[in-house]
């Protein structure tokens, strides 16, 4: 929630909250935005820039040369890598700066490994670099400067072939005023000068101008006049007051062959972006958006500044590293086609083949950027996961569903509600506290009337096998009284004004100051607060829920901190994007260290930046009971499972307004299928527990809590598998068939893995949807009706209210849990019936894994079960997929359910010392579905069951 008003009188705020639309006049266009409009009125074709050939310099994997605008005389400095695992970085920094410009720390898991570069060929106008692989060069044109990624005779991307690259320069002010305002930042400088002393020398501190950096061959810098907006900056009552002046940074990439690119969220928008042409470019720059719109290319509340590109040839991702506000173009020269069009193109032989063109602009920082180059999407979510890190692994009670509500009152209402739960015969996992169980907005404490004995609340959770999350918020009341605030301010750890005070903004608790997250000491110590004896009242079964972590200030510029506030020595300006990283980062590292490194913590998070996914989960904000919301938040998670956060989710009911029954069943349904499953309200609406909707909607509401208990094992094995190898676990179509056109533009439907297809029911009113069962040859079961279709068709498939369609690929073996207990840790020795969908050719495949599901000691102590099932030749077998690991679990095979298979005489199981026996079965003939009842074999262990 944002208190969109542009004052400090809580009387205002209320009356915000009751406005019904997101207030666009609160939020910048690119107009608004003065680096976004400088860059955005540059013309393509006129680069100024010129490699200098002969400044040239190779080592074994690092090819760097100096580029010249021949307009001003500035030079940049190029530096360029070949990656490990089929990926370019491309670094463009000033060659001598006045100071360092900042570059994006804490993001990467690690340098990237390098790989040898080599020149391949010269002329005098252009470098040919061999980039090993199959036959890739990158063409390094000198004059205009462009670089051209070849593939054989195929280029696959093209960097500042528009000419776009833009990158302004810092400089002197030309007045002294503003000497006066940078002063404080430059003696900031100066005292620490020493810490870059060991970096390059062009990197000069202030005052150390070198005067050679501003002079070119004929010793002349040609500094162009000042614009509006490069050296101060006013939007509604805010000054930005630039004391760097204009630091901006732009380049263009060309994708041809390419019609569709997906990815850099977070925005209300559609899976496949848009083109940018004639409206504003999407923005990525952490907002507390009051009310958000859907369909529009305004900022939210992460950001993930990557690209994906895909085509039937080859998908590839571009990862621009930098955290400052950015606003990224994309037009294509097939957008504006219809579909007509297009196929008289194909008929014609057009010239004009289909290209993307992407454009991004940052405020500040350098350009650094990774090209991956794919070939096909999971070698994409592999590149980009080997820079940034995997999806932390989840304890399997996260994956469960989750009731929240702005705010459960007091324990009394906890422990109804919890009861309510009971006695409806619904499973939950956790139940959440938001801002008013603290102490007046003071986190880590409770209010002493409402929750005044959080350890008993808590004890009696954990009686149950249940858990609670708290809200903890970066922002910290000033109040002389608090305990938390006054060691911050005493330890220094507040972020700082431009005038170098402790920076105070409005939020949840009013006056309050923003903890400085991107220094290490204050993250340590923030880390340390959720210690047991630090946070009293706090217990183990006890999770945390950063919010307001863009940071939301409710008075400051576009409800955010101020620009030129100041971490250290970088403005906010530079860090902006990351803060919330680093917030929900300290505090998960909070929840290992409280159980000594043995507990996998749980932290959701609303503001998010490229790496996030190390740290736990995000949502998608405060949506609203709408038919709109409930459809947008498919794309919404799947393009954030693009670019490696897979732990995705919106608020399930939606958080403002009240649904109809109808809408928070479907709500339910759908996010029962949904990586995050949190139901959430706002403080305002009606409650919403899912028994008060009469008792046909709660056994509807019971029936898709139920199935996303008894699928835990599948989300589970793949969180496991996306912590391993950073696919997604939540899929657009594409993923897995990237040859067929037909799914690039699905975000109806999505995978879940690979083998569950689920097309919720998002319409008011449905009494059928038409889902898209991809795959030629392939075949698709209803996992419901076990009825079977054919892959490569649209199927019109009739729901009542119960409905909600999802079928398994044939093909595939999925492990679930049947017996749906009153909580996930319940069901923790369950056994698991195997549902085996056979393909076309009569085979299948599936795994399992399983773990104690709440602990890291599957890592080095590799205490799990990883089990590869296959079916084949009338044989199912379970084989170990990790025979170094060791587990023991009392977990069985109760069931397996074999699906689009014959009839068999007999049934053998045959276990691994050798014994044999006949096992009972049934077979449904209308339905072909044979069930093997009661194999009993242990879930770890080797086995294979024959059928004749
Ligand atoms: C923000 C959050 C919302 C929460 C509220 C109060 O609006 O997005 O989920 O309930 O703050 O903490």
């Amino acid at each position: 929630m944002a208190a969109s008003c542009d004052s400090l009188l809580p009387l205002v705020l209320l009356l915000c909250l009751s406005a019904q639309a997101v207030d666009r006049s609160n939020f910048k266009t690119c107009d608004q935005s003065a680096f976004c409009k400088r860059q955005r009125e540059l013309k393509p074709g006129q680069s100024p820039y010129r490699a200098l050939l002969d400044t040239l310099e190779l080592s074994n994997s690092r090819l760097s040369l100096q580029l010249i605008n021949d307009n001003n005389k500035v030079r940049l400095l190029l530096e360029l890598y070949r990656l490990q695992g089929n990926m370019t970085r491309v670094k463009i920094n000033e060659l001598k700066p006045l100071k360092p410009r900042y570059e994006v720390p804490d993001v990467l898991l690690s340098d990237p490994i390098t790989e040898a570069l080599s020149v391949v060929a010269q002329d005098e106008n252009s470098l040919v670099v061999s980039l090993g692989g199959k036959d890739q060069r990158l063409i390094l044109s000198a004059q205009p400067f462009r670089l051209d990624i070849v593939e054989g005779s195929q280029v696959l991307m093209s960097l500042n072939s528009r000419g776009l690259l833009a990158f302004e320069h810092l400089r002197t002010r030309k007045d002294t005023i503003s000497h006066k305002i940078s002063s404080t930042v430059g003696s900031m400088w100066d005292s620490l000068k020493s810490m870059f002393s060991s970096k390059s020398e062009s990197e000069q501190a202030p005052g150390q101008e070198n005067v050679e950096q501003q002079t070119d061959e004929d010793g002349q810098i040609k500094e162009e006049d000042d614009k509006p907006g490069m050296w101060e900056e006013t939007f509604k009552s805010h000054t930005d007051s630039k004391p760097n002046g204009p630091t901006s940074i732009s380049l263009d990439f060309s994708l041809p062959g390419v019609e569709h690119v997906y990815g850099i969220p977070e925005h209300a928008d559609t899976l496949k972006l848009k083109n940018t042409d004639g409206s504003d470019p999407y923005r990525l720059y952490n907002l507390d958006v009051f009310q958000y719109e859907l369909h529009n290319p305004m900022a939210l509340y992460g950001a993930v500044p990557v690209l994906i590109s895909h085509s039937t040839d080859r998908t590839m991702g571009i990862f621009w590293l930098n955290a400052a506000e950015t606003w990224v173009d994309i037009s294509s020269n097939t957008a504006g086609k219809t579909m007509f069009g297009k196929i008289l193109d194909f008929v014609q032989v057009s010239s004009e083949a289909p290209q993307t063109d992407v454009r991004w602009m940052s405020e500040s920082g350098i350009i650094d950027v990774f090209i991956m180059l794919g070939p096909k999407p999971a070698d994409v979510f592999t590149q980009y996961a080997s820079l940034t890190g995997t999806q932390s692994f989840p304890p399997l009670s996260a994956l469960a569903y989750h009731q929240c509500r702005w705010n459960y009152n007091d324990q009394e209402d906890v422990k109804t509600v919890d009861q309510g739960f009971d006695e409806h015969d619904i499973p939950y996992d956790f139940i959440w506290l938001d801002i008013e169980h603290a102490d007046g907005k003071r986190y880590f404490t409770w209010d002493p009337s409402k929750f005044p004995q959080p350890k008993e609340m808590l004890q009696g959770l954990m009686d149950k096998r249940r858990k609670l999350v708290a809200i903890v918020d970066p922002h910290i009341k000033v109040d002389s009284g608090y305990k938390i605030h006054n060691e911050i301010r005493s330890k220094n750890f507040y972020v700082k004004n431009k005038d170098g005070g402790d920076y105070e903004g409005w939020c949840w608790p009013g006056n309050a100051g923003y903890p400085d997250f991107t220094n290490p000491e204050m993250r340590t110590w923030w880390a340390s607060q959720f210690a047991y004896d630090q946070y009293e009242g706090s217990m183990e079964n006890q999770y945390i829920w950063n919010d307001m972590n863009e940071p939301s200030v409710f008075n400051g510029p576009e409800v955010t901190m101020h620009k030129d506030a100041l971490h250290g020595v970088w403005e906010h300006r530079d860090v902006h994007n990351l803060y919330g990283l680093y917030v929900q980062k300290a505090t998960a590292d909070g929840l290992i260290q409280r159980s000594e490194g043995v507990q996998r913590p749980f932290v959701l998070t609303r503001a998010f930046f490229a790496g996030s996914q190390r740290y736990g989960a995000v949502w998608t904000g405060d949506n609203a009971a709408e038919w709109g919301h409930l459809k947008i938040s498919i794309p919404m998670c799947l393009s954030l499972g693009l670019v490696g956060i897979s732990f995705c989710g919106a608020d399930v009911g939606g958080f403002f307004k009240h649904p109809s029954a109808e809408l928070l069943v479907r709500w339910y349904q759908a996010g029962a299928y949904q990586p995050f499953f949190r139901a959430h309200a706002h403080i305002d609406t009606p409650r919403r527990e899912p028994w008060l909707f009469g008792p046909e909607n709660t056994a509807l509401i019971r029936e898709a809590i139920r199935q996303r208990y008894a699928l835990l094992p599948y989300w589970y094995q793949l969180f496991y598998n996306a912590h391993r190898t950073g696919q997604p676990v939540m899929r657009p179509l594409w993923v897995e068939y990237p040859d067929d056109f037909a799914t690039f533009s699905i975000e109806d439907e999505y995978l879940i893995g690979k083998d569950l297809l689920v097309h919720p029911v998002t319409d008011e009113g449905a009494t059928g949807v038409t889902a898209y069962l991809p795959g030629k040859g392939e075949v698709w079961y209803d996992v419901h009706t076990f009825q079977k279709h054919d892959g490569d068709q649209s199927l019109y498939i009739p729901v009542t209210m119960s409905s909600i369609p999802v079928f398994q690929r044939g093909g595939s073996i999925i492990c679930r849990k049947d017996r749906v207990r009153r909580s996930s840790s319940c069901m923790e020795n369950d056994p698991y019936t195997l549902y085996v969908a056979l393909g076309s050719q009569g085979s299948a495949e599936g795994e399992l894994y399983i773990d104690d599901f709440h602990t890291f000691s599957f890592e080095e102590a590799k205490q799990f079960v990883h089990r590869r099932l296959s079916f084949s030749a009338n044989t199912l077998s379970s084989r170990n997929l990790a025979p170094d690991s060791q587990f023991s679990t009392a977990s069985w095979i109760e069931k397996i359910v074999i699906f689009g298979g014959s009839q068999p005489s007999s049934a053998t199981l045959k276990s691994a010392d050798g014994t044999e026996s006949a096992l009972e079965f049934e077979f449904d003939s209308t339905l072909a579905v044979l069930t093997l009842r009661k194999p009993g074999v242990n879930a770890a262990a080797d086995w294979t069951i024959v059928l004749r």
